[in-house]
């Protein structure tokens, strides 16, 4: 054991997961962006962190299985509420080729009101070195319970926690881009990482190029930026410093599900045993590449855990 076990919470949704497998069939999994992102973490950081998912799922089988799951793979579990009266969340991948597109059964889902207890809410951040959130954390929350939860965040913050924020814009998700837009401003005055994709920025902010989002971030306060694009270079803003990484080119490219989630694993993962921006961004690179080689959106536990032992 480590001496002295790192904190690391995501606060978001997780859906029962329908991955296209061979013949037509799908296997059963669990995934949503922030608890793709937290569960690759947990394993990569195994004894040297505790990893809590902030979420809030229901009473059935279904939910319970998803924590017996949780508790399994080494996540804390204690950050996760119960709902009577909801059920988890249900997407489907439907692939062409490697290029993905989803359906959707979430609206009512129990992750919604994960927000409505402000005390529950302010124990699970309590105490944490570093808080992930993504914009489909914010977006599928009522305007009240974000309120609730960015106050959390404030509190977090002002004890020590590092504030990690990917905007993973859905448009789907929001009532309008001005809702999007918006929330996501108040998000940046709270985030001390930012860690988009190139794609979704240019959807919702129109930039031309990623050194234009990094300006518009950094223009933000943001201190520390990588822009994920794709097979192109990462770029980065960090301790006043704007570079890129290149991207290593992969010969196995399977279901693009999670790619995003899982670089930004990566790159936390190594931020918070302290490691450069430079080396977070290549273990962002080598888990983010990963993914791309399996089906479903996170890896399965044995060749997550293996990619632990280049994380040192
Ligand atoms: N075609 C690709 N070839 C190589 N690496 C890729 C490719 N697509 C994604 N990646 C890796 O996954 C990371 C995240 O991918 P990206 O598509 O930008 O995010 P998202 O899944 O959020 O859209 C990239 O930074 C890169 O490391
Ligand atoms: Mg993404």
């Amino acid at each position: 054991m480590s001496e002295n076990p790192k904190k690391m919470v995501a606060v978001g949704e997780a859906m029962l997961e329908l991955a296209p497998v061979e013949g037509g069939t799908f296997r059963l999994g669990y995934a949503g962006d922030t608890f793709n992102t937290l569960w690759h973490a947990a394993q990569l950081l195994g004894a040297r962190a505790r990893a809590g998912f902030v979420t809030r799922i229901g009473v059935d089988k279904l939910s319970g299985r998803f924590l017996a799951e949780m508790e399994a793979d080494g996540l804390d579990i204690s950050t996760v509420q119960r709902d009577a009266e909801r059920e988890m969340g249900l997407y489907m991948i439907e692939l062409e080729g490697a290029e993905r597109s989803f359906h959707y059964w979430r609206q009512l889902s129990a992750a919604r009101r994960l927000a409505d207890d402000p005390d529950t809410l302010g124990r699970a951040l309590s105490g944490a070195d570093l808080v992930h959130v993504s914009g489909i954390t914010l977006a599928i929350l009522l305007p009240e319970a974000r309120e609730t939860l960015f106050d959390a965040i404030a509190k977090a913050r002002s004890e020590g926690a590092r504030i990690s924020f990917d905007p993973n814009y859905r448009p789907r998700l929001w009532q309008s881009p001005e809702e999007a837009r918006d929330t996501c401003l108040r998000m940046l005055d709270h985030t001390d990482i930012a860690l988009p994709s190139f794609d979704d920025e240019a959807a919702l902010w129109g930039d031309a190029t990623p050194e234009q989002t990094l300006e518009r971030l950094s223009g933000q306060g943001v201190a520390e930026i990588a822009v994920k694009d794709g097979a192109q270079p990462v770029w980065y803003h960090a301790e006043g410093h704007t570079g890129r990484r290149d991207t290593p080119v992969l010969t196995e490219l399977r279901d693009t599900t999670g790619a995003g989630d899982a670089f930004n694993a990566g790159y936390l993962a190594s931020r918070l045993l302290g490691h450069s921006v430079e080396q977070a961004i290549g273990m962002g690179q080598t888990v983010g590449g990963a993914v791309l080689g399996e089906p479903g959106a996170r890896l399965g536990k044995d060749a997550a855990r293996a990619l632990a032992a280049s994380l040192k």
